[in-house]
């Protein structure tokens, strides 16, 4: 059922856990993320970069092919369909085409700038009935070729932001995209603890899901992250589950050439690191 994002993460909020979003590649990709959702019953985000849209065909062909495979696969539980890191012409583009929910991601832009244009994109959300994620603090790292730093964000400018009206924000505390490298510090949980009392009552997001070990996972949750983003992970289960199918020589046997075998690996496997996900931040059985 695709529904915004709204509800799904006050209840997170409130019930300390949190909602997975998962980033979708492909039809593969959105299956295995659909699948897993209802078999755990849980309320999930699939989130698309602007990227991934692009790749997909765009974002009319995404919309249309989430919509389509959660009327077709009998989906019960929540699924938002959200735009990840978009620039305000990608949001406007969006809101055109069926997603139930973007992000805006303005932390580039001087902080006036970044309140300015929320502001407008809130009043649009609102009135098309969508839910909306803003940002504070780029997250560092790479994705889809822009790196930022990883800033920690500063409690008052979230807090500005936060009023604006936002079902969520993105807070970076020391977080990146990405595989973490070996001298990363972790997050900085006295800026989140800042953060969360500057904001009281709104979800806040971690990006940069892949690799952050699990005492800090819940520590984050416990601290108001209502909502974990989670990319890379999913693929390299997918990357390491197809090199071990090919490298097996299976593709060579019989018809293991055949996508619907060749990907089954893959797909399985995005299914577990989405499952276990789901398990870790406690969202199963809260559909
Ligand atoms: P990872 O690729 O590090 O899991 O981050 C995903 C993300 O934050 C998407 O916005």
């Amino acid at each position: 059922m695709i529904v915004n994002m709204s509800e799904m993460l006050k209840k997170a909020f409130e019930g300390k856990y949190a909602v997975g979003q998962f980033n979708i590649n492909n039809l593969e990709w959105t299956k295995a993320v659909l699948l897993t959702a209802e078999e755990q019953k849980s309320p999930v985000i699939l989130g698309v970069s602007e990227g991934a849209a692009k790749y997909m065909g765009g974002v009319n062909t995404v919309a249309a092919m989430v919509r389509a495979m959660d009327k077709d696969l009998g989906i019960t539980v929540p699924v938002a369909l959200h735009l990840d890191h978009g620039s305000y012409q990608g949001c406007l583009d969006c809101v055109e085409a069926g997603f139930s929910s973007i992000m805006f991601d303005g932390s580039h832009f001087e902080l006036d700038e970044n309140i300015q244009k929320t502001t407008e994109l809130v009043n649009l959300a609102r009135e098309r009935g969508l839910s909306i994620e803003a940002e504070v603090g780029s997250i560092g790292g790479e994705e889809d070729g822009v790196v930022g730093t990883g800033e920690i964000a500063d409690p008052a400018a979230c807090k500005q932001i936060a009023d604006l009206g936002v079902d969520a924000l993105a807070a970076g505390i020391g977080n990146i995209h990405g595989v973490y490298p070996d001298n990363w510090q972790g997050l900085a949980f006295d800026a989140l603890e800042a953060i969360s009392k500057a904001i009281s009552g709104i979800p806040l997001v971690l990006h940069g899901g892949t690799g952050i070990p699990e005492d800090m996972i819940k520590k984050a949750i416990s601290l108001g992250m209502a909502k974990i983003n989670v990319n890379t992970e999913c693929q390299l289960s997918f990357a390491a589950a197809t090199r071990e199918y090919i490298e097996a020589g299976k593709d060579k046997t019989g018809k293991g050439f055949d996508p619907r075998s060749l990907l089954a690996p893959g797909f399985n496997a995005i299914k577990e690191t989405v499952k276990e996900k789901m398990i870790l931040f406690g969202s199963v059985g809260k559909a």
